[in-house]
């Protein structure tokens, strides 16, 4: 069984996707147990659709919880094979968790694959190891 994978498929059905028909569900489990929800979000101007994995990360922070508070996320979809996050949330994910953080990526047949944040997005942008004035 898919650790998180029926709070996942809960959060994919508040999904707003009028245009897609895209329904990406995703879910952030917390040390102390505490599940955070993420569906993706549409806009008629499309570009300003927000992901399932973002929503649920801004979600986590805006109420009050830290990085050090995540255990796994596990993002489901209706898709031929375990969902493949996009790039702009393979950034943000590598960011905003933890290093050991547990990435389950799933489908709604039951497929999932188990990966991590710099199996996703290696040699990822960090502004911390730039030299910056
Ligand atoms: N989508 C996500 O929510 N997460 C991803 O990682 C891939 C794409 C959404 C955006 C859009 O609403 C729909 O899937 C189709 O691209």
């Amino acid at each position: 069984m898919i650790p998180q994978i029926k709070e996942a498929l809960l959060a994919r059905e508040r999904a707003y996707v009028p245009y897609s028909k895209f329904k990406v569900g995703a879910a952030i489990k917390l040390k102390d147990g505490t599940i955070i929800h993420g569906a993706n979000i549409e806009n008629a101007s499309y570009g300003l659709t927000s992901c399932a994995e973002r929503n649920a990360l801004f979600s986590l922070y805006s109420q009050g919880y830290k990085k050090e508070d995540i255990v796994s996320i596990t993002i489901v979809a209706n898709d031929h094979g375990p969902v493949s996050p996009c790039g702009a949330c393979r950034q943000v994910m590598h960011e905003l968790m933890p290093k050991e953080t547990k990435v389950f990526l799933a489908n709604t047949k039951g497929e999932v694959k188990e990966s991590t944040l710099d199996e996703l997005l290696p040699y990822a942008f960090v502004l911390d190891e730039k030299p910056h004035e």
